[in-house]
């Protein structure tokens, strides 16, 4: 299977899987607390998330922020954000972001749970089109699951892009990208890109990052 047909899959997941994301943060001590670590991320001036979801993270960048703009491909994790977060200095966009670019640059790139579905031959652009988003000193501010958040997943071994399967409630399963990044080699991935980064191991399975950009670092 190529990249372009597990990404369609990865949407279709998201889609029919949008009224049980939020199950797990209702469920699990360590997403709460890394919620509440927010405060301690250098999030500010104008936010740009990308992949936002239901919403989970946006509200509490949007009491550190000038603005925030969220984008999300999904329709229906989509309402369920906006319900969420009623602030008026929150926007939300709907666009698939391996097609969308930014209209402006932000002070301030935010994705959580994003980079891992990336899939690895479109890092490189990944970053460059995060880097190209951000105003001089801006900033890239990540959260994501890393190796050992594998244990709790089906992790699929026949796949040429890194993947798991997932379910939803109804019994159907979708293959979904899904790299667990090691904090350290994140780190060395971005350098050699000629980023400025900080990628560590939060709690028992998560990495978070701050990064900044080739034209922004030194
Ligand atoms: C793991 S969730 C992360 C949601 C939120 N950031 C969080 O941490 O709770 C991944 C999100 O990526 C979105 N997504 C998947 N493929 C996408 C694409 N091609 N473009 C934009 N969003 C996409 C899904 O709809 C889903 O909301």
């Amino acid at each position: 299977m190529d990249d372009d047909a597990l990404l369609k899959e990865q949407i279709a997941y998201y889609r029919a899987h949008a009224s049980g994301y939020d199950r797990p943060y209702a469920e699990r001590e360590d997403l709460r607390e890394l919620l509440g670590a927010v405060g301690e991320l250098p999030i500010a001036g104008d936010v740009l998330e990308l992949a936002c979801g239901t919403g989970q993270w946006t509200g509490a960048l949007a009491a550190r922020a000038r603005s925030v703009t969220a984008v999300d491909v999904a329709e229906e994790t989509l309402s369920i954000a906006r319900a969420r977060v009623a602030s008026p200095n929150v926007g939300f966009v709907q666009a698939d972001l391996f097609a969308w670019q930014p209209p402006r640059r932000y002070d301030t790139v935010f994705f959580a749970f994003w980079l891992s579905h990336v899939p690895p031959s479109r890092l490189p652009d990944f970053w460059s089109t995060v880097g190209a988003a951000l105003a001089p000193h801006g900033t890239a501010v990540f959260i994501d699951d890393g190796p050992r958040a594998a244990a709790r997943e089906e992790v699929l071994t026949d796949q040429p892009t890194p993947a798991v399967l997932r379910r939803v409630d109804d019994g159907s399963a979708y293959r979904v990208v899904k790299v667990f990044h090691d904090a350290d080699e994140l780190t060395g991935r971005l350098t050699a890109l000629g980023w400025s980064a900080d990628v560590r191991p939060v709690g028992d399975s998560f990495v978070v990052g701050v990064a900044e950009p080739p034209a922004n670092a030194g």
